[in-house]
């Protein structure tokens, strides 16, 4: 029997994917289940883990029911990073995850700060605490939960705790694990020695292992719950934003993977470990062995988007429904029809605050200029243009340290947007290139498991079968030095700005 077909899992904050894959990319099965957020307190952000071993494993029995399950290579996982998913000697669930979007934690992560000091962070760590990440949740537990910390033995990320369930075994990813920031980057090693300055117990953190490894097998119990075959290899797999640059054949130096989704990301593979931290630049470890990747993310880029649509353009969208249009194809239609520049107007995208690179909570959006000139068109163009010079910050960052990017892929709902390609082309000032790739993180999951199972020899013969590259964006050269000039007054902005933001908020 050839073993041919490849499960990619997807756990994303508002849905799990399950998507069967053949060798070529091309999807056989899907099947998705909603996940349920739970929000007790203003700031906070929590998920049920067995409420994603549920949805988890009727996706995959719907997809087992498709396919023939004997014929299943291997299965691996995109997962939603830095939730703390806490378990007790019996490996059950303590308490509800706190999720990568769950803001209770800025005092740990200033305690964090004050107690092993900026310096010695960067040095061991290469990266600072932030709200999102787990290892201020480990300590938010124990000042703050002491019964739930005491029975505490391992604490997992979310995509391992379906991993755990599916196969008995617990591990950590080492690209998932970076995001703990309770990893050394670059070595597959816990940062012991900064967990013992903080009082926290380095036990309680699973064995790594590398992304593309087996990690176990499908036990006989799973396999019933799954529909798929006992015995099925599962691979490791890592956290969504390096495997779904897998996913988009991004993982050496001198490439870039841009995410146009509800946030927006600029991940760029690096060979070398890079420090991150300041800025709110992520440095972490990639989920292809040797590699790692700077990361800058600005919170929201289509969720500005949908926000406009959702506040402002209620006819717009009436007239969309009756043409059967998609509203935001429609109000980009109207936006490439302004100049650039929108008239001189700019949009600062910080609706939620922002995270690179500026990591500041209370930042806001703010249109800047605005004048009788100006109409809803340009709105939407300042809009877009907007949330593109914030993603341009972040390719600065990395321009900074040394990164010579020629080759920027494009995924997410904007990268179908023709109009938001040619902006980005144009404000970024190198070629840009879509991919096709709807199924987002499961693909990426699904080449990590050829490349464990050794369906694929390498991650090079993976996105050669697998991964269709669109045609290149060329930016246009006039728009390219007009938006030059553009982006250095948009910088002047939030400086400007810092400091109301704190006395406002
Ligand atoms: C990455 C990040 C998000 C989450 C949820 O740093 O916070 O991508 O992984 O998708």
């Amino acid at each position: 029997m050839l073993r041919e077909i490849l499960i990619g899992v997807d756990l994303g904050t508002s849905s799990i994917k399950v998507v069967a894959f053949d060798r070529a990319g091309r999807a056989l099965a899907s099947a998705a289940r909603p996940c349920a957020l739970s929000q007790p307190r203003p700031n906070w952000s929590e998920q049920d883990p067995s409420a994603w071993w549920r949805a988890a494993t009727q996706a995959m029995k719907a997809v087992s029911r498709r396919i023939d399950p004997r014929r299943v290579a291997g299965i691996s996982f995109s997962g939603q990073m830095h939730g703390s998913v806490f378990l007790d000697a019996r490996g059950e669930v303590i308490r509800p995850c706190l999720l990568w979007n769950d803001g209770r934690t800025a005092p740990q992560c200033e305690e964090i700060i004050r107690t092993v000091g900026r310096e010695p962070l960067l040095r061991v760590l290469r990266n600072l605490p932030l709200t999102s990440f787990t290892l201020p949740k480990l300590l938010w537990l124990k000042q703050n939960e002491k019964a739930n910390y005491r029975r505490l033995r391992t604490l997992l990320l979310p995509k391992d705790y379906l991993r755990y369930r599916l196969t008995g075994r617990a591990a950590m990813d080492e690209s998932d694990a970076a995001g703990t920031v309770m990893k050394v980057i670059g070595e597959r090693r816990w940062a012991g020695e900064i967990l013992a300055q903080l009082g926290l117990d380095a036990a309680v953190l699973p064995p790594l292992i590398g992304s593309a490894e087996i990690a176990g097998e499908l036990t006989p119990a799973a396999a019933r719950a799954t529909g798929l075959a006992a015995g099925t290899p599962v691979i490791a797999g890592g956290g969504d934003q390096p495997v779904g640059a897998v996913g988009v054949g991004v993982f050496v130096e001198g490439q870039a993977m841009v995410s146009l989704g509800t946030s927006g990301v600029v991940l760029a593979p690096t060979r070398a470990v890079h420090l991150g931290g300041e800025h709110g630049l992520a440095s972490f470890d990639h989920a292809v062995a040797g590699s790692r990747y700077l990361m800058g993310c600005v919170i929201s880029a289509a969720g500005s988007l949908q926000w406009f649509g959702d506040a402002l353009c209620q006819a717009e969208a009436a007239e969309a429904k009756k043409a059967r249009r998609n509203l935001f194809d429609l109000l980009l239609e109207r936006a490439a029809q302004t100049p650039a520049g929108a008239e001189d107007l700019w949009f600062l995208p910080y609706l939620m605050g922002e995270r690179t690179p500026h990591p500041d909570p209370n930042a806001r959006g703010v249109f800047f200029g605005l004048s009788t000139r100006h109409q809803k068109a340009h709105l939407t163009r300042a809009l877009i243009e907007g949330v593109n010079f914030a993603l341009r910050d972040s390719l600065e960052l990395m321009r900074a340290r040394g990164l010579a990017i020629n080759d920027i892929r494009v995924t997410g709902g904007g990268a179908r947007n023709p109009f938001w390609l040619q902006n980005l082309a144009d404000i970024l000032g190198q070629p840009v290139r879509p991919v096709e790739n709807p199924e987002g993180g499961a693909m990426g999951a699904a080449l990590l498991a050829g490349v464990g199972a050794g369906l694929y020899k390498d991650f090079n013969e993976a996105a050669r079968r697998a991964i269709r590259v669109g045609d290149r964006v060329r930016p246009r050269r006039r728009d390219v030095r007009d938006y030059e000039q553009r982006y250095q007054r948009y910088r002047r902005l939030y400086p400007a700005l810092k400091d109301l933001f704190v006395q406002y908020s």
